[in-house]
């Protein structure tokens, strides 16, 4: 069970529950082609992320069993501007394990805020959730992801070659995973 207290503040960022006021800002990038390239839904218009925002399911604010996920606007400290959203899945209950995922605004890319709003998940996931394993699964050919990955201290764990048919053509998957004893030695570590 994970019902965080919000918003989650993080040096820059906010993190908090989507809301219907945030049609507009999730729009601007949701509907870009080069965002939508490497994840699993295609451009969105106004109407599909206004509809989305109506469902309880897509804006929920708590993790109450396994199979659900939370989807949290990332939102600048500074002038409140949502620049992206990220997501924290929990996959599984006997073998605790979850999932996190990430967009942000490209115009808001390269400030670190993905990475920043990632970490964040990832302690409400192990420090938190109490999750054993967390993973990300990314196209192979999405550098900036694998970057991001790769800067939270994830590990490469698999290249999947050819794994499936996304979009149109035969992609492949790289997965990443860190355990909690690896989160726990990485604050060590920082510290
Ligand atoms: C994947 C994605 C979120 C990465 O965004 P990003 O802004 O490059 O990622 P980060 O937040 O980690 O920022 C890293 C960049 O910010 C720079 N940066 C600036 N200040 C920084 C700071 N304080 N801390 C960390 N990085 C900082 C880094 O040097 C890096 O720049 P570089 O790419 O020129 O080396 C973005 O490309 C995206 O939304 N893509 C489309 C959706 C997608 O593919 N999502 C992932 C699906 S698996």
């Amino acid at each position: 069970m994970l019902r965080p207290d919000y918003p989650i503040v993080t040096e820059r960022l906010a993190l908090r529950p989507l809301v219907p006021a945030d049609a507009a800002a999730l729009h601007a990038y949701q509907s870009r082609a080069d965002v939508c390239r490497d994840i699993p839904y295609r451009p969105r218009s106004l109407e599909e992320v206004e509809s989305r925002l109506g469902s309880p399911e897509r804006t929920r604010s708590t993790l109450d069993e396994a199979g659900q996920a939370i989807v949290l606007a990332v939102v600048l400290r500074a002038g409140g501007k949502l620049v992206g959203d990220v997501m924290l899945a929990w996959t599984s209950s006997e073998h605790r394990s979850g999932e996190i995922g990430y967009v942000v605004n490209p115009d808001h890319q390269g400030h670190g805020y993905a990475s920043e709003a990632s970490h964040a998940m990832l302690r409400l996931g192990f420090d938190q959730l109490g999750l054993h394993r967390i993973i990300a699964r990314v196209d192979a050919r999405n550098g900036a992801s694998c970057a991001v990955l790769r800067r939270l201290g994830m590990r490469q764990e698999a290249h999947l070659v050819e794994n499936e048919w996304f979009k149109g053509e035969w992609t492949d998957e790289v997965d990443y995973a860190m355990l909690a004893a690896e989160w726990r030695a990485a604050l060590r570590a920082r510290d």
